[in-house]
């Protein structure tokens, strides 16, 4: 046995080091490959996210022509995968039918490749054009609805509110999903990331990779909190019930989803952004009731625990208005965070070196072994 000092949960260790994303947790700040969130919120696709995170630059425009037409022509299902969705039970949480058509693909496809480069990025795309219409099959399905088939003619971002909502949504709508859907796509090595390096390292495939991450994201410590808001929201019901509600939960050392972090110290950026896009969609729709429930929240959880709001705490106000499901809100996250996971991914085939960490040893030593015969107790 040795005395080394553990990190529990890997806190503030640095594991690898990595081109793709920055966070400058007490500046507040999230970088991709250099270039300031804030500005890619304001100004880019996420198309054009998608070819940063992958390529390591961003796209000319002929660059991203091909890319988007690539992601549009990749979208159909295969008819294997859709068999699988349709055999699942439809109370299935759709993370875990999202995880099972995931990991399915590469029995009825060739399997995503293990390699870097151009090979390695047709594999991410394949992913990342799929996961709309995976999520949207089984959503329809569960609710004896015909699956709808993906719209080539559509960007990603318009393709995924119609695959998921069945109608056609405005610009602005279709604006605010390409908006979240940049600020989600990556967050430098969170767990579900670290999930999807360390099964890359063992030279395991991409698909595989994805999988593994699918299921560390759903965990309501991680993607599945935006879901629990709505949850806290619904129960609140109105803006004067807030203060008793928080405060009553806090004094039960419950969690309040959507608030805290790891890394950031200050306001998470993401949160800032989607703060406005929540006020301006709930303008919009003429229904406020959730951008005031969550300022009042906000207040009062940095009032009393002095916790700052993450990603996760607007985000589901802005998808609900939009008409998507609460529990399609952590598939949707993984819509968009599956560029970062297999930008990762590719970076690890890249230098590769197999994730293998170690444990203290806090158990028993030196027991005598005894035949079955004669244990007891
Ligand atoms: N509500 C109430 N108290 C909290 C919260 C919260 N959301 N977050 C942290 N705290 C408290 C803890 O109880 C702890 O208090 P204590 O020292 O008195 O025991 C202190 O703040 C530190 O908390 P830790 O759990 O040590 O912080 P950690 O870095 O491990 O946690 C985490 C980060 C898991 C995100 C945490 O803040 C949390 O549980 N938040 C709610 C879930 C959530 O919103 N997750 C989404 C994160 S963003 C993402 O993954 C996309």
């Amino acid at each position: 046995m040795t005395d080394e000092a553990v990190q529990r949960g890997l806190e503030d260790v640095v594991a690898l080091e990595s081109k793709i994303c920055f966070i400058d947790g007490k500046g507040g700040r999230l970088i991709y490959e250099g270039y300031d969130i804030r500005d890619l919120a304001e100004r880019s696709s996420f198309e054009e996210v998608a070819y940063l995170l992958w390529y390591g630059r961003l796209p000319t425009a002929p660059q991203l022509e091909e890319l988007s037409g690539r992601l549009r022509s990749m979208r159909a299902l295969p008819d294997g995968v859709r068999r699988i969705l349709e055999e699942l039970p439809p109370t299935t949480p759709p993370m875990d039918a999202l995880r099972t058509a995931v990991s399915a693909l590469g029995s009825f496809e060739s399997t995503a490749p293990v390699a870097a480069g151009p090979t390695g990025i047709g594999g991410a795309m394949r992913l990342t054009a799929l996961l709309p219409t995976i999520v949207s099959e089984f959503h329809r399905r569960r609710n004896g609805r015909a699956p709808l088939p993906p719209r080539p003619e559509l960007s990603h971002a318009a393709n995924l509110l119609y695959l998921l909502t069945g109608t056609d949504s405005s610009p602005t709508d279709i604006r605010a999903m390409d908006v979240a859907l940049i600020l989600h796509a990556d967050h430098e090595l969170n767990a579900s990331t670290f999930a999807a390096r360390v099964t890359a390292s063992t030279l395991s495939d991409l698909d595989s990779a994805v999988t593994s991450a699918i299921g560390t994201l759903k965990g309501p410590l991680h993607g599945g909190a935006n879901e629990r808001v709505m949850e806290l929201l619904r129960e609140i019901g109105s803006v004067d019930r807030a203060a008793a509600v928080i405060t009553g939960k806090l004094a039960r050392h419950e969690r309040i989803m959507g608030f805290g972090h790891r890394v950031y110290k200050v306001e998470d950026p993401r949160a800032t952004i989607l703060r406005g896009w929540s006020r301006r969609i709930g303008e919009e729709k003429g229904n406020l009731l959730w951008f005031d429930l969550l300022r009042q929240v906000e207040q009062v959880v940095h009032q009393e625990k002095g916790l700052y709001p993450n990603v996760d705490l607007y985000s589901g106000s802005i998808y609900a208005l939009l008409g998507i499901p609460d529990d399609l809100f952590t598939p949707l996250f993984a819509m968009s965070r599956v560029v970062g996971w297999t930008a990762h991914v590719l970076e690890e085939y890249a230098d590769l070196r197999l994730i293998r960490p170690k444990a203290q040893y806090v158990g028993p030593e030196n027991l005598t072994y005894r035949p079955l015969g004669e244990r007891s107790g």
